[in-house]
This record gives structure tokens, C-alpha cells and sequence, in this order.
């Protein structure tokens, strides 16, 4: 027990000696930049912000208390400064994306998950097609028929009935939580477009799924998965391997499903805690969707002529991002130039979306839920010039060539459009 204490003692000794040799050595002069309580000497910090799942409420805290660039971990620099987002984001620019990302890939990585230029590219040309406007809108009925499942088990719910006798989520004096049902629509439309059957947790009121399917049957419809290059063809003579469409399966499940039940939560959340623009909102698609054919489901093409329901999205991704932490970088190469300051290579660094929307030098009244920023010649708000501008900003930063998007316009990028893979924007 005694040489168990010994041995501990020395491990930890050693431990500290090392990190206070590193944090003094300071080989890639990061001491310069202030640290939020013991950030700069070890990772712990954003490690048990991260755990805690408050990591962009911890860096945006430190963030408000040491300025617009902050050590938030011995190796991450993180930047709160708005000319930092293109920067470390934007086309063209020479940093990648982080080591992070290999880790969650466990050495099998997809496209949004490789780190390298050259591996994205090649990853991106077998899926490019498969986001093309042609099949995406193809989906929509599909997706449609989600949709209306999910207005039906709303109904059955708001009445407090139960969906079936699996379903486990009780309705408590008249309420129940909106959220588990907006995720298991999320799971059975993204399995309705990708993998052809769904999952029907919106049948069975739970998302509880066997892990695999031992009938072995054939698909039964074409989806956006049978698009893929798995055998050689004419066009395509080397197939994608196995290995490499199980990545691309394990990505589209978890970038497309949580993503978009988070956003759908933020959005209803908001229009819940403002009446006054849940009813503008109801009252424009009453007026844009009179016939009874586009209610209460329409298609994407008459949603369009709703600006508000747009502006309700927009603004709900500015005030409640659902990917609200700084997606992690890294400098390579010579270093990067970021926000006026020099980084040398081999350097972590990301700018999060959460402190950028809230910066009232950007935005006005920043935590104010206001999709009328959104319209151009809105009675209800005038938004000034240079709001006007960053809003445009904000738009074209993270949605290039946003007129052509269909699937999911997340505020934050259309897969088929976005330059976001290793190191690009997003
Ligand atoms: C509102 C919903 C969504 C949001 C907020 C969202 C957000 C994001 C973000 C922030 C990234 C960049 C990630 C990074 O750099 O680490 C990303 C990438 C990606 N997302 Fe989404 N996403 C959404 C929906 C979807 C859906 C529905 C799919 C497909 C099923 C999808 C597939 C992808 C893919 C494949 C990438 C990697 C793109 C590339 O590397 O070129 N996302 N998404």
C-alpha cells in the first residue's frame, strides 16, 4: 500500500512537473493570451465544461471576462473577434480541421470527419450527387409523410392520449415535452430518405431500434444511399468501399439527426416563449397557404412564399445555434494570420458561433428573439445599415449560395453547397 502511495505520488509529481515545464517553456508562445482560471496549463477546464455539456457557456463566459481572444486550453486559442470566423473558416483558408476530428473517426473517418484536403475532395465527389436539388426533392414525399405522422401524434399527445401502448412518454397535467417526438421525426425522416425504411418511432412513440436486421432483405426503394458508387460502374469504376459507406451511414445518422431535432426544438422554443411572433407567424402561412391541399402540410416550394416562417428559422439559429461551441481547427504549415494576430502552426483554434450572435456590435439587442431583422421591409422593425450588413454577412458566411439550398438550411450550411469540409468554412 505504502510503495501504491509512493508510486502515485512520484506519477503525480511528474505530471506537474511537466506542465508547468510546458505551460513555462511556452515553445509556441500562447502565454501571451490570457487564460480563463487554469486553461492554460491544463485541458481539464474545457474538458469539464465540455463534459458538463456547457462548454460554449464557459467559453463564452471567459470570452465576456478576458476579451476577444482567449487560451482555452494549453494548445486552443479561441476567438470571439467577428473578422476571426472567416479567417479560421473561410474559403480558402489554409487551416485544417483538427485532430478532434480524427479521434471521433476512430480511424475510419467520413467526409466531415477527415482532416485531410485531399481526402475530402476525393470523399466528397462519391456524395456530391446524392444532395443534388433532383434527389433531395424526390425525398419530399417522404418527408412529407413524417411530417404529417408527426402532426398526428402532436394531436394524439395534446389530447393526452398515448400513440400506442409502447409509447413511454407521459403527459403530465395536459403538458408533455415536445423535444423526444422532434427526434424521433428527425430519426424517421433522415432512415425515410437514406435507408428506405424507417424507423417508425413516430408509430411506436419510442426510439428504442433493434441493432440490426437479420431478415436480410433487399431495400425495397431507392434512397439516397443506393445512389452511392458501391459496385464499379461505367462513370465510376472504382467503387466506394465498405469500410468507407459504414462511415458516411454513422455520419448522416449523427450530423443529420440531432442537428436538426436541436434546431427544431430551439425554433419551436422560441416561437413558445414569444406569442406574439408565434401568432404573426401562424396568421402569415394561414393567409400564404390558404387552400386546404397546403394545409396543414405544404411543400417546400410554397413555403418559400412565407418570409416570416424563414426569418423565425433564421433568427432561431442566431439566438440559439445548435451547434453553439468553436468547431476546433489547426494551424499548419507557417502559421495563419488570425484576426491580426500571428498563430504558429500545430495550433488548435476556433471562433464559436454562440458569442458571435450575441455580440450587440453586430447585432442589436442581441438576445431579443426578432426574425424581423431577418426581412428587409418589415413594419414592425427597421434593422440600421450596418446590421443590415452583417446579417448579409452572417448569411453568406454560412450559407454560400443559400438561394439554391433544400435540405435542411441550417443557418449554418447546405451540405451540397457548403465548402465546409477539412478546413474549409461552414
Ligand atoms: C439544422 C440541421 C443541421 C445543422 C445545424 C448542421 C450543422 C453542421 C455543421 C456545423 C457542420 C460542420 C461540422 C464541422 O465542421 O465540424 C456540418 C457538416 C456536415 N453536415 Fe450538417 N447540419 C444539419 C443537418 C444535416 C443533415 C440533415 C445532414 C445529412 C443527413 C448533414 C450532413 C452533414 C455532412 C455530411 C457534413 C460534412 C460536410 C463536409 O465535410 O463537406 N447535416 N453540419
Amino acid at each position: 500500500m505504502f510503495d501504491l502511495v509512493v508510486y502515485c505520488g512520484f506519477a503525480f509529481l511528474a505530471l506537474s512537473c511537466y506542465t508547468l515545464g510546458r505551460y513555462f517553456h511556452d515553445r509556441r508562445q500562447l502565454r501571451r493570451f490570457p487564460s480563463f482560471s487554469v486553461s492554460g496549463i491544463t485541458p481539464l477546464w474545457l474538458m469539464y465544461h465540455s463534459w458538463r455539456g456547457k462548454r460554449f457557456a464557459a467559453v463564452d463566459k471567459a470570452h465576456e471576462a478576458l476579451g476577444p481572444v482567449v487560451r482555452i486550453a494549453p494548445n486552443h486559442v479561441s476567438f470571439s473577434d467577428p473578422s476571426a470566423y472567416k479567417d479560421i473558416y473561410g474559403h480558402g483558408s489554409p487551416i485544417l480541421k483538427d485532430d478532434f476530428y480524427a479521434h471521433i473517426a476512430a480511424g475510419n473517418p467520413s467526409m466531415a470527419q477527415t482532416t485531410s484536403k485531399a481526402d475530402h475532395a476525393r470523399k466528397r465527389k462519391n456524395l456530391a450527387h446524392i444532395f443534388s436539388a433532383k434527389e433531395i426533392t424526390a425525398m419530399e414525399p417522404r418527408v412529407m409523410g413524417i411530417v404529417q405522422k408527426l402532426c398526428r401524434d402532436i394531436k394524439i399527445k395534446s389530447e393526452g392520449r398515448m400513440i400506442a401502448p409502447t409509447d413511454f412518454h407521459q403527459v403530465k397535467d395536459g403538458s408533455f415535452d415536445l423535444r423526444p417526438w422532434l427526434n424521433m421525426f428527425s430519426y424517421d425522416a433522415i432512415t425515410a430518405m437514406f435507408w428506405s425504411n424507417t424507423y417508425a418511432f413516430l408509430d411506436k412513440g419510442n426510439d428504442i431500434c433493434p441493432s440490426y436486421d437479420s431478415s436480410g432483405a433487399d431495400q425495397a426503394k431507392p434512397d439516397l444511399f443506393s445512389n452511392l458508387p458501391y459496385r464499379p460502374t461505367e462513370k465510376r469504376p472504382v467503387p466506394m468501399p465498405v469500410h468507407e459507406i459504414v462511415a458516411e451511414c454513422t455520419t448522416m445518422m449523427d450530423a443529420g439527426n440531432d442537428t436538426t431535432q436541436t434546431s427544431l426544438t430551439n425554433c419551436m422554443y422560441q416561437l413558445a416563449a414569444n406569442p406574439a411572433k408565434q401568432t404573426k407567424l401562424r396568421n402569415q402561412l394561414l393567409a400564404t397557404l390558404p387552400e386546404k391541399e397546403h394545409q396543414p402540410i405544404a411543400h417546400y416550394a410554397e413555403l418559400q412564399k412565407a418570409p416570416y416562417l424563414r426569418a423565425c428559422l433564421d433568427e432561431s439559429f442566431r439566438c440559439k445555434p445548435p451547434v453553439a461551441f468553436g468547431l476546433p481547427r489547426r494551424t499548419v504549415g507557417n502559421g495563419a494570420m488570425i484576426a491580426g494576430h500571428f498563430i504558429p502552426a500545430d495550433v488548435t483554434v476556433s471562433c464559436p458561433l454562440y458569442s458571435l450572435h450575441r455580440n450587440p456590435s453586430l447585432f442589436e439587442d442581441p438576445l431579443a428573439f426578432l426574425p424581423e431583422r431577418w426581412l428587409p421591409d418589415d413594419e414592425d422593425y427597421a434593422p440600421s445599415d450596418e446590421e443590415r450588413q452583417n446579417l448579409k454577412i452572417l448569411l453568406s458566411a454560412v450559407q454560400p449560395r443559400r438561394e439554391g439550398m433544400y435540405w435542411p438550411q441550417s443557418g449554418v450550411h447546405g451540405t451540397e453547397y457548403c465548402d465546409c469540409g477539412a478546413g474549409g468554412g461552414v
